[in-house]
């Protein structure tokens, strides 16, 4: 094709794929679509090659903050609420399943493996306030999982994440603690306080060319693995914390939204949260026939 327009420039592309080697439906299903929203997004917003060039020079920049310890386009994703949207598409709720949303950029594959009841907390902060989570972990009929796997994390009073505060021990606020023949976990960690998202750099960056502010509503990380069952990536909210309708990337869901209660006296923590996981089958009728 010589003759590439404005008009034929979205079909001769598309016309490419393929062509000189087999390529999978799913990935032909994925290239035209993408090409044809790429397109699509130049001719809407009429992008100038000035505009274009600034867009390539951003996403180089982004790509160079990416590290073992930063994963900068989780961060982006999650600022344009794509990183939610995938996972409610990739997880719809058929059921009474707990509700899964967003990762995000802090997680941290091989947290320590912890007894049940220990801490997270490697290095206290003044003003910090300790909480006892506990609860239960439960298939979508109510059955107790043993041996379910809940790794934890969440950010210091600082409102840094460890792997983001040269400050704090490695692993600092993260555990993976495992639920007993009853299903029951339990930990020792601290109330999450609201926090920006890193926006220095690119993120922050694209936080401000959109005027949207980077705070996010105080939470806590959980990630609940049991074999036979869908894993859930999920978080908890305070309940008391700002932002609750304003998270900037958009995570928030009623039911994950946790009360931080004050703890009975003689306890060793100050507060406790209890908050009970309900996981569904990995392969549902194969569970339906057992
Ligand atoms: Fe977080």
């Amino acid at each position: 094709m010589r003759n590439v327009t404005v008009d034929n420039v979205t079909e001769v592309v598309i016309d490419s794929l393929g062509k000189h080697a087999d390529i999978p439906a799913r990935q032909r299903e994925i290239m035209e679509s993408l090409i044809r929203h790429l397109h699509g997004f130049c001719k809407d917003v009429n992008l100038t090659h000035d505009e274009f060039l600034a867009a390539c020079d951003y996403l180089g920049r982004a790509g160079a903050m990416c590290s073992s310890k930063r994963q900068e386009f989780i961060l982006l994703a999650d600022i344009l609420g794509v990183e939610v949207l995938v996972d409610m598409l990739s997880n719809p709720v058929s059921g009474n399943e707990t509700i899964s949303t967003v990762l995000g950029p802090f997680f941290r594959e091989n947290a320590p493996i912890l007894p049940k009841g220990a801490s997270t907390v490697q290095k206290s902060f003044e003003g910090e306030e300790t909480v006892y989570i506990e609860g239960y972990v439960r298939d979508v009929n109510g059955k107790p999982i043993a041996g379910a796997v809940v790794d934890i994390w969440e950010d210091a009073p600082n409102g840094l994440y460890e792997n983001h505060d040269p400050d704090q021990p490695d692993y600092n606020l993260r555990g993976r603690f495992q639920t007993d023949e009853s299903g029951h976990y339990a930990c020792r960690a601290i109330r999450p306080v609201p926090y920006p998202i890193p926006s220095d750099e690119t993120a922050g960056q694209l936080i401000r060319y959109m005027g949207h502010h980077p705070m996010r509503p105080g939470h806590i990380h959980m990630f609940v693995v049991a074999e036979g069952y869908r894993p859930l990536i999920s978080q908890i909210f305070d309940s008391s914390s700002e932002y609750l309708d304003e998270d900037s990337v958009f995570a928030v869901k009623e039911e994950l939204i946790g009360e931080f209660k004050k703890a009975p006296e003689g306890s060793d923590t100050d507060l406790v949260l209890r908050f009970d996981f309900t996981l569904a089958a990995a392969n549902p009728q194969k569970a339906a026939a057992e």
